[in-house]
């Protein structure tokens, strides 16, 4: 049988799927619900035009990219690494450090990748365990530490799914303490507008991780960046592959930095419209609970888990979590645009117990 020529640890695993059903409303998977700027869809169709951006492989190197991020962050352009999504980067983290059996150590519940990329790359994911409320519990995190010696320590912030973010103080006690790589995962940072960047020449151990999936709205384009020392970015490019960003992708998110204010006012319309959906969920029968959010979404405890799939079934996509582990009865809710949130309380409001 061919399956006795895959790895056994991975015998029980299943390919990743996304749920492709019909939708009217998407608010499932964290995404910008805005358009692009006049002016970068202008420059992409312009740069559509040019034959050679098409037909030529993508600079390896992603210079004029990284050049851009490097002076938006005041850091230097060696100090910054690109990559497909930074799904790809985590993966490229976890295939430098982690050797067969040693462990990342991973908050939880957070971001389910930490965990899917270690496993896969032949590592152990062990679990640190956010407290009753979800907040970080840095006790929990340095035991764990302590413990387990791991090769990697991540965190998020804010914390995927469930919005609250890790505060700066602590995690400079965390990197006090820890020597192993930190990886601080920055996926939502412009909804906070507070960044571990600036931190990088002191901790040789940091890397900070954005994105350009959520508040740029270019998820469909798989691009993301890492930034931490010049030694650090090194040895992860060791993992890099050749060409791995589109020449595409390179060129749009240059076209979004260059246009960043447009994309400024529209996470402060998100983050005002985010405050009052979250007082509006508070008022809903079926919402047995809202935590507080930094990002661009909101985990809701709920009393009736149909809830996902009555959604689904009125053609609107939420984040539901399948009833295990801690996050049981809870689901993710992306903020939409204004219309999207009132269609969503609507529907909250037709529903049954
Ligand atoms: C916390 C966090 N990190 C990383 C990612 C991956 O983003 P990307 O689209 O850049 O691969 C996500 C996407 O949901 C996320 O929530």
């Amino acid at each position: 049988m061919i399956k006795d020529y895959m790895r056994k640890d991975l015998a029980d695993f299943r390919p990743y799927h996304s749920p492709l059903k019909p939708y009217q409303v998407k608010i499932d998977a964290n995404e910008n619900p805005y358009a692009h700027s006049d002016q970068v869809i202008a420059k992409i169709q312009e740069w559509v035009q040019n034959k050679d951006n098409l037909t030529r492989y993508p600079d390896t190197d992603i210079n004029a990219l990284r050049e851009k991020l490097s002076e938006i962050h005041k850091v230097d352009k060696d100090e910054v690494i690109c990559t497909v999504g930074s799904d790809q980067l985590i993966e490229l983290i976890i295939k430098v450090f982690v050797e067969p059996g040693e462990v990342a150590l991973v908050p939880n519940p957070s971001f389910s990748m930490y965990t899917l990329s270690t496993v896969l790359n032949h590592g152990k994911a062990v679990p640190y365990e956010l407290d009753d409320d979800f907040n970080y519990d840095y006790e929990a995190l340095i035991s764990a530490y302590k413990l387990c010696q791991p090769k990697l320590v991540f965190i998020c912030t804010p914390n995927n799914p469930t919005g609250n973010k890790a505060a700066i103080e602590d995690m400079i006690q965390v990197l006090d303490t820890v020597k192993c790589p930190v990886i601080v995962d920055e996926a939502y940072e412009e909804f906070i507008g507070e960044s571990m960047m600036q931190y990088i020449d002191q901790y040789p151990q940091l890397i900070v991780l954005r994105t350009f999936s959520k508040a740029y709205g270019i998820a469909g384009l798989r691009i993301g960046y890492g930034v931490a020392n010049k030694e650090m970015i090194d040895m992860i490019g060791v993992a890099k592959p050749p060409y791995n960003v589109s020449s595409f992708s390179q060129a749009v998110a240059g076209f979004i930095l260059d246009d960043i204010d447009y994309y400024k006012e529209q996470v402060k319309t998100i983050s005002s419209n985010r405050d009052q959906l979250m007082k509006d969920l508070e008022s809903k029968e079926v919402i047995e609970r809202v935590y507080p959010s930094s990002a661009n979404f909101i985990l809701v405890k709920v009393k009736d888990d149909q809830l996902t799939e009555y959604l689904a079934n009125q053609q609107m996509l939420v984040r539901g979590y399948n009833n295990v582990g801690r996050l049981a009865h809870h689901i993710r809710i992306t903020v939409g645009t204004e219309e999207e949130n009132r269609q969503l309380l609507s529907l909250l409001d037709t529903y049954k117990l």
